[in-house]
């Protein structure tokens, strides 16, 4: 299998690993079919900006990868644009993963809008687009054997 470069530089020096001590939303999302764990801490101003975001994963080398980069790209933006950081940018700006773990990606955004929606129950807001997270994003896809 073939990692860009800038996959690999993610994996190997993650960037944004921790938590945040009474962060603004924490979000948690694991995929059943896997196995892996994914929880995102924010820290969020009075401006609604991201001040600060850490990830904690139990995941595969992909999931931290596009974890390290989607948690670079989040911070500083405001919770509305922060929406935009879907797992295909975040993909993107990796310059790309291989198809069969292309689905890693989604645990990072999955986390993050669970985390803005941690934000935005405890603070009585609500985000254009964002829907109430799933705790198993494999949920809804299709049945595969084992
Ligand atoms: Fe589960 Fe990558 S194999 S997130």
């Amino acid at each position: 299998m073939n990692y860009s470069e800038k996959v690999m530089d993610h994996f190997q020096h993650p960037r944004n690993v921790g938590e945040i001590d009474g962060a603004s939303g924490v979000g948690t999302v694991g995929n059943a079919k896997c196995g892996d764990i994914m929880r995102i801490f924010l820290d969020i101003d009075e401006n609604q900006v991201i001040r600060d975001c850490k990830f904690k994963t139990f995941g595969c080398g992909a999931a931290v990868a596009t974890s390290s980069m989607a948690t670079e790209m989040v911070k500083g933006k405001t919770i509305q644009e922060a929406m935009e950081v879907t797992n295909k940018a975040v993909m993107e700006a990796l310059d790309g993963l291989p198809p069969v773990k292309v689905h890693c990606s989604l645990l990072a955004e999955e986390a993050i809008h669970a985390a803005l929606w941690d934000y935005c129950q405890k603070n009585g807001i609500i985000i254009d687009g964002l829907k109430k997270p799933k705790n198993d994003i494999s949920e809804g896809e299709e049945e595969e054997e084992y």
